[in-house]
């Protein structure tokens, strides 16, 4: 397969890193679309943990080249920080990242003007991850955001981080009455920052064209979930990309018809980070018990995780919505202790069945889940290799996973390190 998509099916944190990770393995490159640091992809092999931020997760394969494409929004800090960091335990980076001239770029003010608006609305707080990724979006779209390629014209740079700082630091002083920031110290430090980038920046577009055209086997790389599109998520409590497939080409500039598969990660069960609607969320102490056996807690924030059963519908919309062809199912092994394992299969809403994922958030917020119970297997299954090894009631499980949503499950997770996967 030339050209594979894998992008999260549920809200994020689904564990696509892993499988970026696995599939990394026979890609020549690896891209990112869309999103910033506000992603944490998690890696772990020979006992070490990686969590990839902004860097394609692929950068841990030696052979890989990484592209941050056009639809992304960069922390200059974020960035060199992670570089650093990855060189330092022995990634080799440089010469094998190659940022869009077109990707956004995140400067101070955008995280402090999503501070002080999620401070100002208490009730109806995203609770986003603070990384300044919904403002720099924002600027994107009311076309006064600075891109990576401004950097290589110092003047033009200059005039555009002068214009926005002037309309940021009125709205930071007189609607919010905070501290505005210092122009001047922008400037400095983007130019440092392009002294160190620079010969990063490229078409990625055409590069990454080429590329394909010459038959290299690329590996595309979402962030966040189908949930939390900006256009087909749980809107307002959603991020501000489009996280689902047309992101992967409005965010690469590649064409719909190069991409030969796309595979929709799922974890077994649900999570959320963050505000907004979740109908198989359990609030209990069984909800934190998922919580403690899955280490569901942010890669990015720290965050507990909110957690719940496998919801039919949601991934059915996902696999819609994407048109996903391949299923990765993760951390089957973290219900392993449970007796029973509900999932659920459809809503109902003011007495009436609904099978279909409703759009309008309000609507999400009063559904209750249908489920179905299913035994547990009670047993470990972390050292399971093939699927035939597997407790028949754990097939059972994945068997009622691939009817309700109608997608081939084709590799399940049975634990975080590369080795603990099973392939089908
Ligand atoms: P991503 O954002 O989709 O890449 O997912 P995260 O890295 O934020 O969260 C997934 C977490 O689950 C990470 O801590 C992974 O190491 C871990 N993980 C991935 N697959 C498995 C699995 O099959 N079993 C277990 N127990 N953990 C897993
Ligand atoms: P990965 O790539 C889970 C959530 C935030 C918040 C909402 C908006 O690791 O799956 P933002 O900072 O993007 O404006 O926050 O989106 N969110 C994520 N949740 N995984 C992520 O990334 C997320 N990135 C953002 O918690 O609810
Ligand atoms: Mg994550």
């Amino acid at each position: 397969m030339p050209v594979q998509l894998v992008l999260g099916a549920q809200w994020g944190d689904e564990g696509k890193g892993k499988v970026v990770d696995l599939l990394g393995e026979v890609s020549d490159i690896v891209a990112r679309y869309q999103g910033g640091s506000n992603a944490g992809h998690t890696v772990r092999f020979d006992g070490e943990t990686f969590i990839l931020h902004l860097i394609p997760t692929g950068i841990l394969r030696p052979h890989t080249q990484c592209f941050i494409g056009n639809g992304m929004v960069i922390n200059p800090d974020s960035l060199l920080e992670e570089m650093k960091a990855l060189e330092e335990r022995g990634i080799m980076v440089s010469g094998r990242l190659f940022i869009s001239q077109n990707a956004h770029l995140i400067l101070p003010y955008h995280p402090i003007i999503e501070k002080v608006s999620e401070e100002m609305d208490e009730d109806n707080k995203i609770g986003t991850t603070g990384r300044g990724i919904g403002p720099a979006y924002a600027d994107k779209a009311s076309r006064v955001g600075i891109r990576m390629g401004d950097l290589l014209d110092l003047s033009l740079l200059k005039k555009k981080v002068s214009q926005n700082v002037r309309v940021k630091n009125l709205i930071l002083e007189k609607v919010y009455g905070v501290q505005g920031v210092n122009e001047e110290r922008i400037l400095d430090s983007l130019k440092a920052f392009r002294d160190k980038i620079k010969g990063s920046i490229i078409d990625a577009r055409w590069r990454l064209n080429e590329e394909i055209r010459k038959g290299k086997r690329v590996l595309l790389e979402g962030a966040q979930g189908t949930l939390l599109d900006i256009d087909f998520g749980t809107y307002p409590y959603v991020t501000s990309s489009n996280t689902t497939i047309g992101g992967a080409c409005t965010g690469l500039g590649i064409g719909l018809r190069k991409i030969d598969r796309i595979i929709g990660v799922l974890k077994a069960y649900t999570t959320r980070v963050g505000n907004g609607p979740f109908p198989t969320e359990l609030e209990g102490s069984l909800g934190e018990e998922i919580r403690e056996m899955g280490g569901e807690y942010g890669a990015t924030t720290g965050r507990p995780r909110r957690c719940g059963w496998f919801d039919g519908v949601i991934a059915r919309y996902a696999v819609q919505v994407n048109d996903v062809d391949a299923l990765a199912v993760t951390k089957l092994d973290v219900l392993d202790t449970l007796d029973e394992i509900q999932i659920c299969t459809g809503y109902r809403y003011r007495g009436e069945g609904l099978t279909q994922f409703p759009s309008n958030s309000r609507i999400l917020e009063e559904v209750e889940p249908v489920t179905e119970v299913m035994p547990g297997w009670k047993e470990p299954i972390s050292g399971v290799r093939e699927y035939g090894d597997l407790p028949e009631d754990a097939r059972s499980y994945l068997k009622k996973i691939e009817e309700i949503v109608e997608t081939p499950i084709r590799m399940v997770s049975v634990g975080s390190s590369r080795e603990e996967t099973i392939w089908l």
